[in-house]
């Protein structure tokens, strides 16, 4: 029988706040997700309050577990900030195990010798874009096959809570078994090793993650999914530069990023912030990709420079980061990536798995060269 959102409040009205009265009473619940056995939902309290709440939160999440069928429950603590800085809210000021927030606080540096990496994982990259539906996805999942065909063991991580891709495309339907309880085994396709929290989560259910939830589940895919060896991993992230990639940022030293943007004025303003942004916690920009660069015409062969196409190359030189190069508007992309056949693994010998093979290569001897822009990471060959 499915578990019901009415079973899990009822778990919940047993468990105490610590005033006294029940957790259901006490208004600090967030609309609880249930989906296919596995519960999530955050409790918000005021940043005061997070250590009297904290072994309730523990308490929520054993009650929920205790309930036939649950087959996992994630409960974030959520401290609300009252007063102070009008600023918006930092990420790292919000991340749930930081019971403190400064009001200022400023992301941690990835840099820090003392941050631990992922045993087993050589190297991290994530391939962002300011802006969204620009073809980041599509990219990551290309650029991590031209890894591959690098001779990389290379991993993916779907770190997009909102609207997670790789089950779609890399067509994913099952779900990661678990190792030992608590640790997950992540699904092999096309000789990648992916992640995703799309195949924990059905499609179709509302995502109703907050900041510090859709941390604390980042935080999780790193460290809890049995990666294995990877030489690299690569990290599709959500567009923006908001929580998630500041989160990236901080719990893990990322080797670089590759900035996806699309030639149009309005797209790179975005790449320019994503830029912006990974020098800011000093990341290394790898480089960026013009997506939909031009479209080449699938009858006669012509290409159209539809969006003004050089762009992007232009403001990577503004920038100082390196061009990786640039990927056509083309059907084949678009249906081969949205039926989760992506090109470089279903037409190798095509002209678009090239362009994507030519950007691994050059993404992989800019991680071996560091990065043109804010080479701040010293990184070994
Ligand atoms: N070069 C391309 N040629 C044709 N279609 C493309 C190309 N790149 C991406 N697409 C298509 O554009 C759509 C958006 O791509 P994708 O999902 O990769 O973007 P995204 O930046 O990851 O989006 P989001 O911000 O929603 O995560 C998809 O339908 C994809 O197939
Ligand atoms: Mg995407």
């Amino acid at each position: 029988m499915a578990v019901t959102k009415e079973q899990v409040l009822a778990a919940l009205g047993q468990v105490a706040a610590p005033n006294g009265g029940s957790l259901t009473e006490a208004r600090v619940l967030s609309d609880i997700v249930v989906s296919d056995g596995k519960v999530f939902f955050s409790i918000t309290v005021g940043a005061a309050d997070v250590k009297a709440w904290e072994p309730v939160r523990k308490r929520a999440e054993d009650a929920v577990k205790a309930v036939s069928g649950v087959a996992s429950a994630l409960v974030a603590l959520t401290a609300e900030r009252t007063g102070g800085s009008a600023a918006p809210r930092p990420a790292a000021a919000v991340a749930p195990q930081r019971p403190a927030p400064h009001a200022h606080a400023h992301p941690a540096h990835p840099a820090d010798k003392t941050q631990p990496g992922i045993p087993g994982v050589e190297a991290v990259i994530a391939v962002a874009s300011g802006k969204g539906g620009v073809g980041k996805s599509t990219t990551a999942v290309n650029l991590a096959l031209g890894l591959r065909d690098q001779g990389l063991k290379v991993g993916m991580l779907d770190a997009d809570i909102y609207g997670p891709s790789l089950p779609k495309l890399l067509a994913i339907r099952e779900k990661p078994q678990t190792i030992g309880g608590n640790r997950l085994k992540p699904i092999e396709r096309y000789g990648l090793t992916v992640m995703s929290i799309g195949f924990l989560i059905d499609e179709d259910t509302p995502m109703i993650w907050r900041g510090p939830m859709v941390m604390s589940a980042i935080t999780q895919m790193l460290r809890e999914v049995e990666w294995g060896k990877l030489d690299v991993l690569v990290v599709d992230m959500p567009p923006g530069t908001g929580d998630a990639q500041l989160t990236m940022a901080q719990q893990v030293p990322l080797k670089g990023a590759v900035i996806v943007s699309t030639p149009q004025d309005l797209a790179l303003i975005d790449a320019r912030r994503g830029v912006a942004m990974f020098n800011r916690v000093n990341v290394p920009v790898l480089g960026v990709v013009e997506n939909m660069s031009y479209f080449l015409c699938p009858e006669c062969g012509t290409r159209s420079d539809i969006f003004g196409h050089g762009g992007a190359r232009h403001e990577a030189e503004r920038l100082g980061v390196s061009f990786l190069g640039e990927v056509p508007l083309h059907m084949t992309i678009r249906e081969k990536s949205d039926a989760g056949l992506p090109v470089v693994a279903t037409e190798p010998d095509g002209p678009h798995a090239k362009i994507y093979r030519d950007i691994a290569a050059k993404v992989l001897a800019a991680m071996k060269g560091g990065g043109r822009a804010a080479p701040k990471i010293v990184v070994e060959a």
